[in-house]
């Protein structure tokens, strides 16, 4: 499994340190092999190699240059990051990304090598409209991606489930995952609403690798019995 925290623009550099210690002792000392990746404000990044893996939220595909208030690939890299979140929903909605400059984005950070979690997911509108059309809305934030891009994550966020509290069924989830599997290879997360309650059952759906939490993450220990509902996962199927 896949589990990754998106913190958005909470913690301070002392909290998200902190949080770390939490986290980072839970897989240390429950010999978690499932991947874990905490995407913290860019103000909490730190050098430490550590065993979580640490992703930006965003970045700004140049390696250095005058872009007023971005964050380009030099910066990144001197924190040693390489991963980040691409096409998050509150970019696309509340902070005005086109999907040119997210395809734009996705390429220059795929020919960097990173690990990329591009993020994808339709308005209520749009589900309302039934399969067909969330499918149809979906293929347009495929446009510019490389889906057989091999360091890809996929994750299917439902605008309307983001901190809202509502989920679709499990039924709607595994649609979208099988209609998602059928494009791509690639891991795919589910996120929108994802808390303790809901963390294992969402993770033991079909073509469900994995999860992307926002509120419900921000408590270290409900991130962490997460990681454990993850990890009681494997061994139910004996991996
Ligand atoms: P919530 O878990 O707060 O619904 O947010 C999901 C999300 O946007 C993760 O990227």
């Amino acid at each position: 499994m896949i589990l990754c925290a998106n913190f958005k623009a909470n913690k301070t550099r002392q909290e998200t340190r902190a949080y770390m210690a939490v986290v980072e002792s839970f897989v240390s000392a429950n010999d978690i092999t499932d991947t874990v990746i905490v995407f913290p404000p860019f103000t909490a990044l730190e050098h430490d190699p550590r065993n979580v893996l640490i992703g930006v939220q965003n970045g700004y595909p140049v390696i250095n240059g005058a872009y007023t208030g971005e964050i380009a690939l030099e910066q990144l890299e001197e924190f040693g990051i390489k991963t980040i979140l691409i096409g998050h929903s509150e970019r696309r909605h509340i902070l005005g990304e086109s999907q040119e400059e997210i395809a734009a984005k996705f390429r220059f950070f795929a020919e960097q090598g990173f690990v990329i979690v591009y993020c994808v997911g339709e308005p209520l509108e749009v589900r309302e409209e039934g399969n067909e059309a969330l499918m149809t809305y979906i293929e347009k934030q495929f446009e510019g991606i490389d889906l057989s891009y091999g360091d890809l994550i996929l994750a299917y966020e439902p605008v309307w489930a983001i901190g809202t509290g509502l989920t679709p069924s499990n039924e709607d989830i595994v649609w979208v995952h099988n209609a998602l599997r059928a494009k791509t290879h690639a891991p795919l997360l589910y996120g929108g609403s994802v808390k303790v309650e809901n963390a294992g059952e969402i993770m033991a759906l079909d073509n469900v690798d994995g999860i992307l939490v926002g509120s419900a993450s921000l408590s270290a220990n409900d991130f962490c019995e997460m990681i454990a509902q993850a990890a009681e996962l494997n061994t139910e199927i004996g991996e």
